[in-house]
């Protein structure tokens, strides 16, 4: 089967069903930002979810934290950011664009997009020199007396410095992770491709400590469990894949790291990455903050530096993920039915309740079904325009499961029960419907787009 999905399909599905649309439109927009509507909100809710679930319920191994956006400047100081979290970046002198210096080949010119950055005739670029992606702002009053501190590039530095709260406090001791999600912000010189690279973007970051003997083992480990994660809300396995980071790719604290690379419209591009950060964390902040970072065994009174697995993700670009496999299109009774195949426990609303005319009781019917399923999970009703309007819209939303009252339900108290993805209609008992919903939704889900492939 050929895979229909396109990016400007998905930024305009996103716009037309309110789940993602450029921000500040009403000002002209600021570049590559975005905001999330109600059904991207609900979407990206259940990303992160089943994350928090992947990470605390699931195991007992990881606790959670939601540390500070604006830290100590030194804690950048420390982490390597201020010296080295740079993209190298060139002027055009007659565009007067810039552009990231390693992405040339995949930027078109300023005057002739038809060629690349640097390749078309007129193209005179500048040497390529460090740009440091950290936003900076002042904490304090004034502006000039004040202090100079950074929205964080990452949210793994805010775990790191707590590390010594969390062994005393949680009782742990290695192996155990620190999970937390939240918005970080990057200055990146070429942001694009919707919301797959954008400048304040939310990521999904997990500090695995272990004793450095076993880092190897933890490693694989988080692969395969990350990898996993993906395949089981749905993705399609030959879209995804692991690559293994060269030696020159490899960031300043990492000794080894895998992407986990996601086949989007733009081709293999990173999800999520996996990474040995070995002590160098927690030694660099021990050093700068003058502080022990170890852990002591009160037993053996064996002390060590717990080594770092960090298996870090993005919020937006899962969810931007999901939404380009789910998308799909197929010919209906002589139609296009555009709809979106994502996994029920991914899906913004679970069922829509609609009586099939606005009239002869089925409304109030139809109100008092919603009332009491709206108590399990997250449901919508839904009368307004044709029955097969209605339906278009749940299909595009991505909606599972739709439940619809006609005149026989007054008769004989069943609706029928529409599948999102087989548009199969079964009658059904309005008793047992919440019950059968939720059987549905715990039940294992993989993608039609693979049976037909
Ligand atoms: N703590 C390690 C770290 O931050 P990273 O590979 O730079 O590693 C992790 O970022 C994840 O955060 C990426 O795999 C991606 O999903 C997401 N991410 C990074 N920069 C992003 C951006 N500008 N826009 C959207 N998501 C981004």
């Amino acid at each position: 089967m050929t895979d229909v999905v396109t990016m400007e399909k998905i930024v305009s599905l996103c716009k037309r069903r309110g789940f993602i649309f450029p921000s500040s439109e009403i000002y002209g927009g600021v570049g590559s930002t975005y905001d999330y509507g109600h059904y991207g909100v609900l979407l990206k809710t259940n990303v992160k979810g089943e994350w928090w679930r992947a990470m605390l319920q699931d195991r007992d191994d990881v606790v959670a934290l939601d540390s500070a956006i604006i830290q100590h400047p030194r804690v950048w100081e420390a982490s390597g950011h201020l010296a080295g979290f740079t993209d190298p970046l060139v002027d055009c002198r007659t565009c007067k664009q810039r552009f990231r210096a390693d992405h040339l080949d995949q930027l078109p010119c300023g005057q002739k997009p038809s060629k690349h950055a640097g390749e078309g005739p007129d193209c005179d670029l500048t040497e390529a020199r460090d740009f440091n992606l950290m936003f900076e702002t002042t904490v304090g009053p004034v502006k000039e007396s004040g202090a100079t501190v950074y929205l964080r590039p990452e949210t793994a530095q805010g775990i790191f410095i707590n590390f010594k709260n969390v062994l005393q406090f949680s009782r742990r001791k290695p192996p155990f992770g620190i999970a937390q999600i939240g918005k970080s912000f990057r200055n990146e010189i070429t942001p694009g491709n919707f919301v797959f690279r954008t400048r304040e973007f939310e990521q999904m970051e997990m500090e695995f400590f272990v004793p450095p003997a076993e880092s190897q083992r933890w490693f694989e480990h988080w692969l395969a469990e990350r990898e996993r994660w993906y395949v089981e809300l749905g993705i399609r396995p030959d879209h995804l894949r692991l690559r293994a980071h060269d030696a020159d790719e490899l960031s300043h604290y990492s000794s080894g790291t895998s992407d986990v690379e996601y086949l989007f419209p733009i081709g293999w591009s990173e999800l999520e990455g996996i990474a040995n950060r070995g002590d160098f964390d927690l030694s660099r902040h021990a050093e700068h903050a003058n502080e022990k970072l170890e852990y002591v065994d009160t037993a053996t009174r064996e002390r060590y530096v717990p080594h770092v697995i960090e298996p870090a993700a993005g919020a937006d670009r899962a969810t931007l993920a999901f939404l380009v496999d789910a998308y799909d299109e197929e010919q209906v009774e002589g139609e296009t039915r555009t709809l979106l195949r994502l996994h029920p426990k991914l899906a913004p609303v679970k069922v829509a309740v609609m009586p099939l005319v606005r009239k002869d009781g089925q409304p109030e019917v139809a109100r008092e079904i919603y009332a009491d399923l709206r108590k399990r999970m997250q449901a919508e009703y839904d009368e307004g325009g044709s029955i097969g309007k209605r339906y278009r819209r749940q299909d595009e939303i991505g909606t599972p499961w739709g439940v619809t009252v006609d005149h026989q339900t007054l008769e004989d108290r069943t609706v029928t029960l529409r599948d999102r993805d087989t548009l199969e209609q079964v009658r059904v008992p309005i008793d047992g419907l919440g019950d059968e919903l939720e059987r549905r939704l715990r039940a294992p889900w993989t993608t039609p787009k693979l049976a037909a492939a």
